[in-house]
């Protein structure tokens, strides 16, 4: 039978615009790396003017602006054969912020470098070592991230927790699993001097990277170190565990949430920001973040866990596997927060007394 025409073209539209998508986003992680974007935002100029702002070659530049324009995200007079950057997208393609979309499409640019070890996980199992990424510089995801920490990690994520900006600020021992290149440890560390923060991550690159941003800061109250997640087992137990976006990553995430649990203390709090997806595909169907993250699932999350374990939670493991989850590592008091990120929410899990 012959496919029905009226839905043949309408979704022959659709995937040209996924492929645009596709192709704008490795466009706008030009631009972000280059400097373009930066350089068109100081105001309108022929593509000679912009090449020369950003010290780049004229004939690229040119052929980069007519993705832009065709692809609505620069201007173009044809009067005067200027390109001008509207203000109101300047500020999703420029600055150190959150609404940044250039660190996104830089680490989704990155992730394409994976594409021939995922898709042999595909065909034999198994799943790729972190290590990999790091060869490849996944640097993109911790970019986002640091921005999203700067804006909103103490206002955003941890002011709704009752109680518990009180804490830091009278002195708590804290520690961040999965920590990732540290910034978030950094960023507390210098608003709560008075408390103690130690920031764990499995990936030798990052904490090496979370180190130096330590010393330069001049930190005395926070340390880093690689260990597994799965071995966590302290001296002395911790009043504050928190992990941002790192639970999902675990290759034996129901023994990492026990260890969680019983490494702290009597009244500490465990503080996890995960994805805000459900765990059932069909209630994920229209929600505009969702394929965003099932691919970095697919390509960052599902296969660094599979690489060392056989869970493979992904990014959009959900609110349901996550209470679940929370529950078999003995929490039961777990209340979810909103964040202003509506992809993220705040899991706050108060350990029962013994
Ligand atoms: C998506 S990243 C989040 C990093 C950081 N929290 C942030 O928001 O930038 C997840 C992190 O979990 C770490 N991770 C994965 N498995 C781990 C394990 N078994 N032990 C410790 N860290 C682990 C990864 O190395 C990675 O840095």
């Amino acid at each position: 039978m012959d496919p029905d025409p009226d839905r043949t073209r309408p979704f022959g539209e659709h995937l040209l615009g996924v492929l645009t998508g596709g192709v704008l986003t490795m466009l706008i992680g030009i631009g972000h790396r280059t400097g373009l974007f930066e350089a068109a935002a100081r105001g309108p100029a022929t593509s000679a003017e912009l090449a020369e702002r950003a010290g780049l070659h004229e004939r690229y530049v040119r052929e980069w602006l007519g993705g832009m324009v065709t692809g609505g995200i620069v201007e173009y007079d044809p009067a005067d054969e200027r390109y001008a950057l509207p203000a109101a997208h300047a500020a999703f393609l420029t600055g150190a912020t959150a609404h940044n979309v250039g660190p996104v499409a830089n680490s989704l640019g990155t992730l394409g470098s994976v594409l021939p070890q995922v898709e042999r996980c595909f065909r034999e199992g198994g799943g790729v070592p972190i290590a990999e990424y790091a060869a490849a510089s996944v640097g993109g995801l911790g970019e986002t991230w640091r921005h999203v920490y700067d804006e909103h990690l103490v206002d955003g994520f941890l002011a709704p927790v009752p109680g518990l900006l009180e804490r830091l600020r009278a002195g708590a021992r804290v520690l961040d699993l999965g920590c990732g290149t540290g910034h978030a440890v950094n960023v507390l560390a210098r608003e709560f001097p008075a408390s103690r923060f130690e920031g764990l991550d499995i990936a030798v690159d990052t904490i090496a990277e979370a180190g130096a941003e330590r010393a330069e800061l001049g930190l005395t109250n926070a340390a880093f170190a690689v260990a597994d997640a799965a071995d966590l087992s302290p001296a002395e137990p911790y009043d504050v565990i928190c992990a941002f976006d790192a639970i999902h990553d675990q290759a034996a995430p129901q023994d990492v949430l026990r260890r969680i649990h019983d490494a702290l203390a009597p009244d500490g709090v465990f503080v996890m920001v995960d994805t805000n997806f459900s765990s059932r595909l069909e209630n994920n169907a229209g929600d505009p973040h969702a394929p965003l993250a099932y691919g970095t699932s697919l390509l960052f999350c599902v296969p660094t866990a599979l690489a060392t374990g056989d869970t493979g939670l992904g990014a959009v493991w959900g609110r349901e596997r996550a209470r679940e989850m929370l529950a078999a590592a003995g929490f039961t008091d777990v209340r979810v927060y909103a964040t202003p990120r509506p992809q993220n929410c705040t899991y706050v899990c108060r350990r029962d007394e013994p």
